[in-house]
């Protein structure tokens, strides 16, 4: 019996780990923009602690996000690992809307995410290929794509115009700039300890404005994020889920466990 209620708090802890990460995680909304003290600092000068502040539990986002990458990424990138109706099937998107707004008219539900751009080609405009983005948020983690399509800026040095913060001289072109406006970079002069000079980036400073607000495009890029979030791990939305079952099931047979231990040694005590 005792071995038994040990069980049941073993596994209601680990049951306890599993939402709790889940909520580590959980949103920040807005977190890059309301950090206590951000709104002090110059735009941009404390980029490298923006988060993504992302939520793959938030289906509307995941559906948005799923539009806007098509829209505005797989023209360059593919998603080899997933097929259309997966997205469909998990971001419940019934498949006439599928099929008349994701799916491109020559590609069937059940095809792969490719891109239509052929290798040759991107190998001659961008120098190298546009990599896949099925693991991407894997691979760099979501605070990281945030902040890489959040700090393109204006470099006329650049072949395309445009340079990043997060991956310095990105061969990717600025390719939000319409919703986001453009942004240069401000250099400030730093002298080192050996009397030498050095320029570090000290904040961004708007040159022409875009499409959107800040703050919408803010919400844009997180719904990507998001969606390539859930592309990268597509169950976790359900293991999420299920973790709040798990543990609601072991509290109930901890309570069980009690009763019985309770019954059992009654007649001893
Ligand atoms: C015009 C083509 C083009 C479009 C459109 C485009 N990209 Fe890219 N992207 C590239 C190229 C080229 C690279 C390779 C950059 C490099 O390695 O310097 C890249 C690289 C990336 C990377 C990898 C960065 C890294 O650390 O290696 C990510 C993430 C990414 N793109 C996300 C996106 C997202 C999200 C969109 C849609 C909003 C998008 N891209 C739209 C061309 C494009």
């Amino acid at each position: 019996m005792r071995a038994m209620i040990t069980l049941a708090a073993l596994l209601l802890g680990s049951g306890l780990a599993l939402t709790a990460n889940a909520a580590s995680e959980a949103p920040a909304a807005g977190a890059a923009a309301s950090e206590p003290g951000a709104q002090a600092e110059a735009f941009g000068s404390d980029w490298e602690r923006w988060r993504a502040g992302n939520s793959v539990s938030d289906r509307a986002s995941l559906q948005r996000g799923a539009r806007d990458f098509l829209n505005y990424c797989n023209g360059c990138h593919s998603l080899k690992y997933m097929r259309y109706s997966r997205i469909g099937q998990d971001l419940r998107i019934p498949p006439e809307l599928l099929q008349k707004y994701l799916v491109p008219s020559t590609r069937k539900p059940t095809d792969y995410i490719e891109t239509p751009m052929p290798e040759a080609d991107a190998v001659a405009w961008f120098g190298k290929q546009p990599p896949d983005l099925s693991l991407m948020a894997r691979a760099r983690g979501t605070d990281y794509l945030y902040r890489f399509l959040t700090t393109f800026y204006v470099d006329p040095s650049r072949p395309t115009g445009a340079n990043n913060m997060q991956l310095p001289t990105t061969a990717m072109p600025d390719v939000l700039s319409e919703l986001e406006g453009l942004k240069r970079a401000v250099f400030k002069t730093v002298a080192r300890s050996d009397g030498t000079k050095e320029q570090v980036f000290d904040h961004f400073e708007m040159v022409a404005s875009g499409s959107m607000t800040r703050e919408q495009y803010d919400n844009f890029v997180r719904d990507i994020v998001n969606f390539l979030d859930y592309v990268g791990e597509p169950a976790q939305a359900h293991r999420r889920a299920l973790g709040v079952w798990v543990v609601l099931f072991l509290l109930v047979f901890t309570w069980l466990a009690y009763l019985l231990k309770k019954e059992y040694w009654k007649d001893v005590h």
